[in-house]
């Protein structure tokens, strides 16, 4: 299986909805909010690799319009279906770029690179995030939002069983295995709502297809992506969110905001006897404990260099829990 499989699935079923009636998606806007302190990103140059049909890049573009945006793809098909929805929303600051990571040749400068449900799916992750990671700005700032391993265990399992069931022929789609199989995925499965007012018949078969019908999927767990990231010119990897069916919550070891509601801390995940004890915990290990008492379905890491840890929200700042390019000191000669 390789990149063109995929980019097959994206052409039978553009996601997130095949439609330019649906409205934007305002997740990963309502993110960057909580992550970058600029309010209104003015002038800052924004790349979303694996936009699809751009609803989540929409809501980026029309929260912060005085931003400029780049969309890449890989299929045609979700592109065409992005375009109409800018215009249809009047947003004039997007521009969409059709190609396949990681051979499309781009600038390297960009101040914000966001890239959510992709690099899972790409044969070479690894090679991906090296991708991501060199079009950023001396500064750049790299957001990403993946599959978690273990929330995702059971959903995992059910498409490794549709991949043996689905017809054979790669050209047909196999939404039919995925219906005889009583899958469905739930709205509230990645903590946010599709985003679309209701979810059509249309939009539920794009979600499904997309969940059980992906000829690649990887997941992960936080300390993964510290090795995903190693060697890579990335001063430093942080936990940003993570979300499961019960809602979606910022990540705050140091315990800068006060809203059990949006953040987790970590330590009201454990009894009180232990709390003392999650306390002398490392970071990377906190997080390994958050992990696994929350078995999240997605999660969110931001990396970056230059000064773009002083751009981000302090709570940021506290989950850093990797430096993927750390050098030796040098020896003095
Ligand atoms: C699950 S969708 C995510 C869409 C969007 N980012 C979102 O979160 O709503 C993954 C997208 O990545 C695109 N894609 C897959 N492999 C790609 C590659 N190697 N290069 C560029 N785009 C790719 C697919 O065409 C698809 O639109």
């Amino acid at each position: 299986m390789d990149s063109d499989d995929v980019t097959r699935l994206y052409e039978n079923f553009p996601y997130p909805s095949p439609t330019a009636d649906s409205g934007p998606i305002e997740d990963v806007a309502n993110g960057l909010g909580f992550l970058i302190q600029d309010e209104d990103l003015t002038g800052w140059r924004v790349l979303d690799v694996g936009c699809g049909t751009g609803h989540r890049l929409l809501g980026m573009a029309l929260r912060y319009p005085e931003a400029r945006f780049t969309g890449v793809d890989a299929s045609a098909a979700s592109l065409v279906v992005a375009r109409e929805a800018a215009q249809r929303h009047g947003a004039h600051n997007i521009e969409y770029v059709g190609g396949t990571l990681p051979r499309l040749s781009l600038p390297r400068d960009f101040d914000l690179v966001v890239c959510t449900g992709l690099v899972h799916h790409l044969p070479d992750p690894e090679a991906g995030i090296r991708w991501l990671s060199e079009r950023l700005s001396p500064n750049g700032l790299l957001y990403l939002w993946l599959y978690h391993l273990l929330g995702e265990h059971d959903r995992l399992l059910d498409r490794e069983l549709v991949q043996l069931l689905r017809p054979s022929d790669p050209r047909e789609p196999g939404l039919e295995t995925v219906k005889a199989l009583g899958l469905a995925l739930s709205d509230e499965r990645y903590g946010s709502h599709s985003g679309t007012s209701v979810a059509s018949d249309e939009v539920r078969d794009v979600a499904e297809a997309d969940a059980y019908l992906n000829p690649i999927v990887h997941a992960y767990r936080f300390g993964d992506v510290a090795g995903l990231c190693q060697g890579l010119e990335l001063e430093w990897l942080a936990a940003f969110s993570v979300n499961n069916d019960r809602g979606s919550r910022f990540i705050d070891l140091a315990g800068f905001e006060d809203d059990p509601y949006l953040c987790v801390q970590g330590p009201e995940l454990v009894p009180p006897t232990l709390r003392e004890r999650f306390a002398g915990l490392d970071r990377a290990d906190q997080l390994a404990a958050i992990e696994l008492v929350l078995r999240p379905t997605g999660f969110s890491v931001a990396a970056g260099r230059g000064k773009a840890l002083d751009l981000c929200m302090p709570a940021l700042r506290g989950n850093v829990f990797a430096t993927p390019a750390q050098r030796r000191p040098t020896t003095p000669c």
